[in-house]
């Protein structure tokens, strides 16, 4: 899973290790570089090797033609892992992708991804309508799907969603498990360097445009879509236990939805935080519900100028009860997206827009057959 050169163990295994690739390519030509090199290991050090950046950028750059038929060693940074199926505990995994290049411009050419991370329970009934999103967009998107340890999926090697599955565990409803498997999800999606960002989605949600558009308003996008507000309710203050202080004042406390889309930086904060973490899985219990809280409480506190404090993943409360409306082949029309689509207003980079909400919840098994009849009338899919 991680590069080669973090598993030795001091500079001389390191050495060691290019010592061996050198002999084995055997070219004269590689030997100016491997003296540069040696003689950098004498004048700075074995514990310098230590430094990804400082071993990686000489190496890349002179040992390149040299082993033209192993994958440079840049390549094992740059390279997502070949199979999503890896052993690292969460601990080992959020460490993992917590890494954050300083070196801010990418040495090489990098096409930006959007990460699509389902949370599921099981099986995908939609993903047919999604099949059909990404078709012709390959290269632009990477597919992360967690679902229940004991579901087996069952895609076919065509599908997009072949595996696509990663390492994952039990998770309830307003339980602490929920955040850990979304962590998961995007601790597995960051070791791809290519993705930009991050969207949560259930196995219920559905695009409500094409895929160049969506591709667009997250690339024009200045923030990331999290919704974090402040609502003096019960159902929102009321549920701030002060305990938390100092480390949390009620003036922090956030609400919002659990559905977000977030760019890279954003992804790594809520990889990275333990703090937060723990305050929350001890003080915030049902009737706090903990998904509904965190990300927007963390991301308010550290990020705040960096989100838009508004979700892009419409969800129908307006039929009241602690469950939103679940949406089924009756319901699917193109007046129903008439509906959901004209008269939307926002704020987009500090401007008013007319494309607000990019995704949408809960849709039953039974609207797949209309909504793929809709597809590319209404949703613009070709
Ligand atoms: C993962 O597997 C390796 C070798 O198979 C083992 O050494 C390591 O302890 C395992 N890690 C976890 C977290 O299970
Ligand atoms: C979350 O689930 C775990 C394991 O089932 C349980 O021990 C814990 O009490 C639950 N926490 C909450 C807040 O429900
Ligand atoms: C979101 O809210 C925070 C604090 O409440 C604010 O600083 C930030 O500017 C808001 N984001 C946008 C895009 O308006
Ligand atoms: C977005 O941010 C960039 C960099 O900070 C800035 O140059 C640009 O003007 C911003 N765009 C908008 C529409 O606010
Ligand atoms: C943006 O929308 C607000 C609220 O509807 C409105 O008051 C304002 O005039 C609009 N601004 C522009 C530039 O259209
Ligand atoms: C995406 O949808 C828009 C609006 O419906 C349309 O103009 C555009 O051609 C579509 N793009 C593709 C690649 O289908």
């Amino acid at each position: 899973m991680l590069p080669r050169i973090f598993q030795a163990e001091d500079g001389k295994d390191f050495f060691f290790k290019l010592q061996s690739r050198f002999f084995i390519s055997s070219l004269m030509k590689c030997f100016l570089p491997f003296v540069l090199l040696a003689s950098g290991a004498l004048f700075f050090g074995s514990r310098y090797f230590d430094s990804p950046q400082i071993a990686i950028e000489p190496s890349s750059s002179l040992f390149l033609p040299c082993v033209n038929k192993e994958p440079s060693v840049l390549d094992r940074w740059v390279k997502p892992p070949s199979s999503l199926m890896h052993n690292m505990s969460d601990e080992e995994l959020f460490w993992a992708a917590s890494f954050v290049p300083q070196v801010k411009k990418y040495p090489f050419h990098r096409v930006p991804k959007v990460a699509f991370m389902f949370l599921t329970t099981g099986p995908l009934p939609l993903s047919p309508l999604w099949e059909k999103f990404f078709k012709g967009n390959e290269g632009l998107y990477s597919i992360y799907v967690h679902s229940l340890p004991s579901y087996k999926a069952n895609f076919p090697p065509e599908s997009v969603f072949y595996k696509r599955q990663i390492p994952s565990q039990v998770t309830e409803w307003g339980n602490i498990s929920l955040c850990d498997a979304e962590k998961r999800l995007l601790a597995n999606a960051l070791l791809d360097l290519s993705n930009e960002w991050f969207i949560l989605l259930s196995e219920t949600c559905i695009p409500l445009y094409n895929f160049s558009i969506i591709y667009t308003y997250l690339k024009g996008s200045n923030h990331s879509f999290v919704e974090s507000f402040d609502d003096p309710s019960p159902h929102a203050r009321g549920r701030y236990n002060p305990e938390m202080a100092p480390l949390i004042d009620i003036s922090q406390w956030r609400k919002g939805s659990q559905w977000f889309e977030v760019d890279r930086t954003v992804a790594t904060h809520m990889v990275q935080d333990t703090m937060y973490y723990l305050a929350f899985k001890v003080f915030c219990k049902p009737p706090c519900y903990v998904d509904e809280h965190y990300f927007p409480t963390l991301l308010h506190i550290e990020t705040s100028s960096l989100i838009a404090n508004r979700t892009i993943t419409l969800t129908d409360w307006s039929r009241g009860g602690s469950h939103p409306a679940t949406f089924g082949e009756a319901d699917i029309s193109e007046e129903f997206f008439k509906r959901i689509l004209d008269g939307q207003e926002c704020l987009y980079n500090g401007k008013n827009s007319s494309i607000c909400l990019l995704f949408a919840r809960k849709f039953a098994p039974s609207a797949l057959q209309p909504l793929l009849h809709l597809a590319s009338t209404v949703l613009g899919f070709t």
